[in-house]
This record gives structure tokens, C-alpha cells and sequence, in this order.
């Protein structure tokens, strides 16, 4: 009996260090993949985002590239309970992880979607957020110009979208000064 509880917890152990490593490996992986690792933003960012979004009452649905760990999206979910939500993020131990969170706390106007955002038609958004990296910026900027409707606000934490003009910038008293930029389509972002 004290064997069988013993191999017991020893094959538990097994499993959840397994499971330890195997999602490691897969955000490294993804991480590599993506040019990006699943690092939240950070608290101040997200109360820029928060206050820079506040004023942008654009309509449609809110979506995040890189939804990451979730960190933006409950935040947005829960400070716009009538807009849609929507995280894209293609690498699975967090989305999963986001899945899980959401089941528990029942954002019912957030949803997460296992996708490579450069593949999502934005069309429908009218508020767009992103936390990525310059080579993405460069890469959205063009998928940006052509799907984007004219009055859809963009807002990214850090990373300026290249050659675009900031209708609100907020800077971080953190110890880079990240600055946190807000865009609207049509006059200001083609006003180039
Ligand atoms: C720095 S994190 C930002 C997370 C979250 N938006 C936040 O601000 O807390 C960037 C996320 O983008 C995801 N990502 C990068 N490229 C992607 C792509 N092409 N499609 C989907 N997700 C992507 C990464 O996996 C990562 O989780």
C-alpha cells in the first residue's frame, strides 16, 4: 500500500515536471518563432493604454495582436464591458493559459483566438492594441494602411508604428521612458 502511494506520487511528479518542461520548450520555441517572448505589459503601460483608449470611443470591436498571457485584454475586457474583445496569440501555452483565466472569470465580451494575426482581417476593429517589436511594426504598418477603416484607433505599447504621426503619446516614468502611442486612421495616419 505504501509502495502504490509512493510510485503514486513519484509518477505525479514525473508528469508535472514533463509538463514543466514540455511548456517551456514551446514558449522558447514560439518565442524564437514569433521574434517575441510572452512578456506582459507592464503596469504602467497598461494604465497608459488605459487612458489613452478612454477617450477613443471608436465602435466596433477591440482587438489585440500578441494577446500574450492575457494582460491587456482582462484589463480592456473589464474597463469596456459593452465592446467585444479579442486576443490573437498563436503560441499555445499562453493562450491556453488565457482559456483557462476566462473560464474562471467569465469575461463574457473576451474571447481568445489561437491565430498568427498577420492572417486576421482587421476590417471590423475599431481599436486596435498591440505590444510587439519594430520588424512587426514595419510589417503591420502596410496590413494597417490597406484594411484599417479611416477613424479606427491603433494604440502600441513601446514600438511606434514607422512613419506614422502619434495623435497621443504618453511617456513611462519607467527607467527606458517607453512611450505608449495612440493613432487614428485616415486623416492623421495617412497624413504621412
Ligand atoms: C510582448 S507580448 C504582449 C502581450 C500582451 N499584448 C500584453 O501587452 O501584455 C507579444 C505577444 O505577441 C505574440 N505574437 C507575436 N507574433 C505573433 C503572430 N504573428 N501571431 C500571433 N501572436 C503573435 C507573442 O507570442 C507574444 O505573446
Amino acid at each position: 500500500m505504501q509502495f502504490e502511494i509512493v510510485s503514486a506520487t513519484l509518477f505525479l511528479q514525473i508528469a508535472l515536471l514533463v509538463a514543466v518542461v514540455c511548456a517551456t520548450v514551446l514558449i522558447v520555441a514560439f518565442s524564437v518563432f514569433n521574434g517575441i517572448s510572452p512578456m506582459p505589459s507592464s503596469r504602467k503601460a497598461l494604465a497608459a493604454v488605459l487612458e489613452l483608449i478612454k477617450e477613443a470611443d471608436t465602435g466596433g470591436s477591440i482587438v489585440d495582436l500578441g494577446s500574450g498571457w492575457g494582460t491587456l485584454c482582462f484589463a480592456v475586457a473589464a474597463a469596456f464591458p459593452d465592446r467585444e474583445v479579442c486576443g490573437y496569440e498563436n503560441s499555445p501555452v499562453p493562450y491556453i493559459y488565457c482559456l483557462l483565466i476566462n473560464a474562471l472569470v467569465r469575461r463574457r465580451n473576451l474571447r481568445f483566438v489561437r491565430r498568427n494575426f498577420y492572417a486576421v482581417p482587421l476590417h471590423e476593429a475599431g481599436l486596435v492594441l498591440c505590444y510587439l517589436y519594430s520588424g512587426a511594426m514595419v510589417r503591420l504598418k502596410s496590413k494597417f494602411e490597406n484594411e484599417l477603416r479611416a477613424g479606427t484607433v491603433v494604440v502600441s505599447n513601446t514600438f511606434a508604428v514607422p512613419l506614422w504621426k502619434p495623435r497621443g503619446v504618453v511617456e513611462l516614468r519607467d527607467m527606458y521612458r517607453s512611450k505608449t502611442y495612440l493613432y487614428v486612421t485616415g486623416n492623421a495616419a495617412r497624413n504621412l
